[in-house]
């Protein structure tokens, strides 16, 4: 590889900056709700980028009413592999805006890090390959293989139209190895590859108990109050040491692998690494036992997301008619999605008390992800991120999900999904000042040009693929 390349991305790093902050500035939230304009805006503005950065045949590609996901290709290296580049351009909701130092769509830098929604998670995933692309057109004309880059516009709504999305495309997305930019490092600076990711069982619950509000004081007594009656059914899913008491839970979870448990100690990560990164309380505790990267990554985790009857600013002497929340469980190999999504609802409906109306509404599902890591194409990405950080690259998991791993990966034949990112655990993603690490940033693009030089002289299986692999949805997308 030319070091043109590389000093070429080094002396455009300010520009990077710009475009990344450029994508910021649109408000691409892709919750119901949320004006799905911002959404096609923020696709234009990807596809802009991809074709600025020589990227070819760059469209938006759209399925029913999903929000748009952008495609951009460079193929170019005949008898090369090809790689499928995956990140997202859909964003969280800002949260509460009171409480962000500077504007959320408006990306400013603070002492080494670019502050602003979605500068992590995940428009920095577009921009560093866009960069490295960029880098290599700009100075020698070409790539050492074959690009394809697929920017998905629903990731934090869980990807609805997935399986509508592989159907259409799944020719369109072949490829040998993918590339997922939309994980974290282990620590500032420390190179990551994840392994694994959890997955999902969620859903709202309505409790009802009445036609509408009344005046607590002529009523209360005997009146059921729905908010005490939800506050039991939430209460009654763990136990004192905040430990799941639903049946069925924990029994579905695969042993861990002397590998996997050797994997872990190797990390030697500690209770005061946790209440640093998470700036947690000193006197709240910490649940789960001593293995917390075990807790983080491979065990299962309720966590009730939000809680509503009536507000702050309407909090009158009433008992409320309803109460609602939002809860999940984050999943794990080998626990089954709707098993536990039913084993959840059962745990509920049995704890409901006094003969409260139960609803359940918006359920999600999706299974837990693990990869071997290993071979060929992980070996050359650990290189390439050693040389782009100048550390040492280790592998971890991710308590988080991105449901089109396991889907797209099985699409593709099996082809290995690499998963790296430039978040670091003061991100803060989903929360309010969410930020990315400039440095990281940086040393992802350097990581992303050796990435294509590593992973070029793997042995290119497409775009030839056997017909037996094309038009088959594998069962379970
Ligand atoms: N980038 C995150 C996944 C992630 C989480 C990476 C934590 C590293 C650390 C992704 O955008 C995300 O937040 N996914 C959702 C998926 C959900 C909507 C199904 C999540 O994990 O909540
Ligand atoms: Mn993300």
């Amino acid at each position: 590889m030319d070091q043109e390349t590389l000093r070429f991305a080094k002396s455009n790093e300010a520009k990077f900056v710009e475009n990344l902050k450029n994508l910021v500035k649109i408000p691409s939230v892709s919750f119901p709700g949320f004006d799905p304009k911002w959404v096609v805006e923020s696709a234009e503005a990807v596809a802009g980028l991809l074709r600025s950065s020589g990227l070819q045949n760059v469209e938006i590609l759209r399925i029913k009413d999903a929000h748009p996901y952008v495609y951009g290709e460079w193929m170019n290296a005949p008898g090369k592999p090809t790689l499928l580049l995956y990140a997202h351009h859909d964003v969280q909701p800002a949260g509460r805006e009171n409480l962000w130092k500077s504007a959320p769509f408006e990306a400013v830098e603070r002492e080494g890090r670019l502050y602003g929604r979605g500068t992590a998670d995940d428009k920095c995933g577009a921009v560093i390959h866009a960069a490295a692309i960029l880098s290599y057109l700009k100075t020698s004309g070409k790539l050492p293989l074959n690009v394809k880059m697929i920017i998905e516009g629903e990731e934090e709504i869980g990807s609805p139209h997935l399986e509508d999305f592989l159907k259409a495309y799944q020719q369109k997305m072949q490829a040998d190895v993918m590339i997922l930019t939309d994980t974290g490092n282990y620590d500032t600076g420390i190179p990551s590859i994840t392994n694994s990711l959890r997955g999902m069982a969620s859903l709202d619950v309505t409790v009802k108990s009445a036609d509408h509000p009344l005046h607590s004081g002529m009523w209360g007594g005997p009146l059921v109050d729905p908010v005490q009656a939800l506050s039991k059914m939430i209460a009654s899913l763990t136990d004192k040491n905040g430990k799941m008491t639903i049946p069925g839970i924990y029994s579905q979870v695969r042993k861990l692998s002397p590998a996997e448990a050797q994997s872990l100690r190797s990390l030697k990560y500690t209770e005061k690494d946790f209440r640093k990164q998470a700036q947690i309380l000193p006197k709240t505790k910490i649940l789960g036992g001593k293995d917390l990267l075990l807790s983080l990554w491979r065990l299962p985790s309720l966590s009730v997301n939000a809680i509503q009857a009536s507000s702050k600013k309407d909090c009158a002497n009433i008992v409320n008619e309803s109460a609602w929340c939002h809860l999940g469980i984050r999943l794990v190999p080998d626990m089954n999605p709707q098993k536990s999504l039913e084993s959840l609802k059962k745990a509920l409906l049995k704890s409901a008390p006094w003969g409260v109306s139960v609803e359940f509404l918006n359920e999600n599902a999706s299974p837990a992800w693990l990869a071997e890591a290993q071979g060929p194409a992980f070996q050359a990405a650990a290189r390439a991120l050693e040389k782009g950080f100048g550390k040492k690259t280790v592998f971890i998991g991710c308590g988080g999900s991105i449901p089109f791993v396991g889907p797209f990966a099985k699409v593709l034949g099996g082809a290995p999904a690499i998963l790296i990112g430039a978040e670091d655990p003061y991100t803060n993603p989903h929360s309010e000042n969410e930020s990315l690490h400039l440095g990281d940033f940086f040393k992802s693009i350097q990581s992303a040009i050796y990435l294509y030089e590593e992973l070029s002289s793997l042995p290119a299986k497409n775009p030839e693929r056997p017909k037996a692999l094309q038009n088959r949805i594998p069962a379970g997308v």
